[in-house]
């Protein structure tokens, strides 16, 4: 590390490295995410060659991260990275709000690691509740798309470390889909008993997210993001499809929404099971100007197949 990502190797702490805590939690994970073996890790990762699916809602938190008032550059660990989707998506756009930011990708799965290194972006593997970098070393700190992963006992831990590792005045952006959304109905009712590995993972509700940041040396609000999944393509079938496709292969259920199956069929679950017009009705600041049901439509001759999802964020700034 010292020689390929001296950066990172830097920010690093080794006393740490030999945590019981840290040792624990990687000596002997093989999670879903390493392979199709495993659960739905090559599929999840064919999915992410296109960066561009989330980035609506990864660019509000990256957003939500970051300091306008930022001086230099801005590091961001991105604890639950897989194979970099966050860093590449950044990488691949010019966004000037963003051009100062660096990206460690940290995951728990070696193969997902193995895979953003391949890449040549620096990563780390370690487990969320035990972050290998010294105190206070970067500017902010993402738990994003797979939040619910880390178990509820060690979310405290897992909170806690993330604002441990950023410094005064930094932030802590950690997402995830609200217990009483359409989006765990959909892990609930499709993900769970259809793919490989089932999905029994305990989603948030706004009053936990509150109270992860509770006794924190933070100031913390919790919001509600805009985070739908958007695919392009030359018209409305491969749109369609193209959607199908993504969904299948992100949420390792292929069963349901396979190639051979009707795509009309399969987009009219899609359409029925995203619908969060219900769920945005009773939000206190429902979004505005945004599709509450999937869509296919088309802009400038190309088209778009866009599935909403509505995702319940907690913003944490560390007091000085
Ligand atoms: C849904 S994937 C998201 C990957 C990437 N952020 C993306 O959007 O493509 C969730 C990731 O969290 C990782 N993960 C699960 N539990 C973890 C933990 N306790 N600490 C660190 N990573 C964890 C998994 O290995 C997986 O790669």
């Amino acid at each position: 590390m010292a020689a390929e990502h001296p950066g990172l190797h830097d920010l690093i702490d080794p006393t740490r490295a030999r945590s019981p805590r840290l040792l624990s939690a990687l000596v002997s994970v093989t999670n879903e995410f390493d392979s199709d073996e495993t659960g739905r890790g090559d599929s999840y990762r064919r999915a992410q060659e296109d960066s561009s699916v989330r980035w609506t809602g990864a660019r509000q938190l990256l957003q939500l991260a970051t300091r306008t008032d930022s001086p230099g550059d801005v590091t961001l660990l991105d604890v639950l990275g897989g194979d970099g989707t966050i860093a590449r998506a950044v990488a691949d756009r010019a966004d000037s709000r963003l051009a100062k930011l660096s990206i460690i990708t940290g995951d728990i799965s070696g193969e997902m690691v193995a895979r953003a290194l391949a890449q040549g972006l620096p990563a780390l593997r370690q487990s969320a509740d035990a972050l290998l970098l010294r105190d206070a070393s970067i500017d902010a700190t993402l738990l994003a798309y797979g939040t619910h992963h880390i178990t509820p006992a060690d979310r405290p831990q897992a909170a806690s470390e993330a604002v441990r590792v950023v410094r005064p005045g930094g932030r802590v952006v950690l997402h995830d889909f609200d217990t009483a959304s359409p989006m765990a109905r959909f892990f609930a009712e499709v993900v769970h008993p259809y793919s490989a590995a089932g999905h029994d993972y305990a989603h948030f509700s706004r009053a936990e997210l509150t109270a992860l940041f509770a006794g924190l040396p933070v100031t913390a609000r919790v919001l509600d993001v805009y985070d739908p999944l958007i695919v392009e393509a030359d018209d409305y079938q491969s749109a369609r499809a193209r959607m199908c496709q993504y969904i299948a292969d992100m949420y390792g259920v292929q069963e349901v929404f396979s190639a051979d199956r009707d795509p009309a069929t399969s987009w009219t679950f899609i359409e029925e099971i995203f619908d969060h017009s219900c769920y945005a009705a009773a939000l206190r600041d429902a979004p505005s100007g945004i599709p509450l049901r999937p869509v296919l439509r088309e802009s400038g001759g190309r088209w778009f197949a866009e599935v909403p999802r509505m995702a319940i964020v907690a913003v944490a700034e560390k007091r000085a």
